[in-house]
């Protein structure tokens, strides 16, 4: 399915409403796993609002990552740390429900010490998308990661912060719900590809779209200005 909201704005204001709804729909515990980049940002800000903060039941939260740059959270690269400044510093999260992937080993310890910690269904998974088609740190033309059957795995990104790590497409695509969040003209291109190709190998944002049992592409209208009109699939 796909939303268009309005704006960054109206984006980050939906997406935080789903947050809240599927939050409030699980009993006992709430997995999610958060994606870096300045869209997820936004959200995040909001969900730390009082309007939204209070909605939420933070004590059954547990909170994963979709990627890692390979860097400590105090670094200004660092997925974890900027979910930290823009949300769980914030909310009454237990400390012992946060799971950061970094974990000062190598990237391939830290891989494997993850993939212990992961549940296997994830409620909720925030992604973006990349202006190469990438999403998590799956990077197009990486097969192995795109097709194994680890749950998580080290990758390198072309682009800086070349090491990463990330879950895979098998883990993305296991769990109950998947919501990219994608803003911005410069997206515009790379969505249509994506939501177009008949080659889902070629984009890994399109490989999980395609795989994943509920997918939903919130985007707002500058991104989603090269769709069909009519794209607005309720
Ligand atoms: C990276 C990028 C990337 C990012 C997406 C969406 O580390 O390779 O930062 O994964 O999350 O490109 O970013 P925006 O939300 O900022 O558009």
């Amino acid at each position: 399915m796909i939303t268009v909201a309005k704006d960054r704005v109206d984006l980050a204001q939906q997406a935080a409403e789903l947050f809240v709804q599927l939050a409030s729909e699980r009993a006992n515990r709430f997995t999610v796993a958060l994606a870096g980049g300045s869209t997820p940002k936004a959200l995040y800000e909001l969900l730390a609002s009082e309007e939204f903060s209070s909605r939420v039941d933070w004590g059954k939260v547990w909170v994963y990552w979709g990627d890692e740059r390979w860097v400590p959270a105090s670094d200004a690269d660092s997925n974890e740390g900027m979910a930290r400044a823009a949300l769980l510093d914030h909310v009454p999260i237990p400390p012992n429900q946060i799971l950061p992937m970094y974990n000062g080993e190598s990237a391939e310890e830290g891989a494997r010490s993850y993939a212990a910690k992961l549940v296997s269904h994830l409620d909720l998974v925030f992604l973006g998308i990349g202006e190469d088609g990438h999403t998590a740190s799956v990077f197009p033309g990486d097969m192995a990661t795109l097709h194994s059957s680890d749950p998580v795995l080290p990758t390198v990104s072309p682009k800086a912060t070349a090491q990463r790590v990330t879950l895979t497409p098998a883990t993305l695509c296991r769990a109950h719900s998947v919501v990219f969040l994608v803003a911005g003209a410069s997206k515009a291109s790379i969505l249509k590809s994506v939501l177009s190709t008949d080659d889902p190998d070629k984009f890994p944002a399109a490989y999980v779209a395609s795989h994943a049992d509920d997918v939903l592409w919130l985007v707002d209208q500058a991104a989603a200005s090269q769709l069909d009109p009519g794209a607005n699939v309720p």
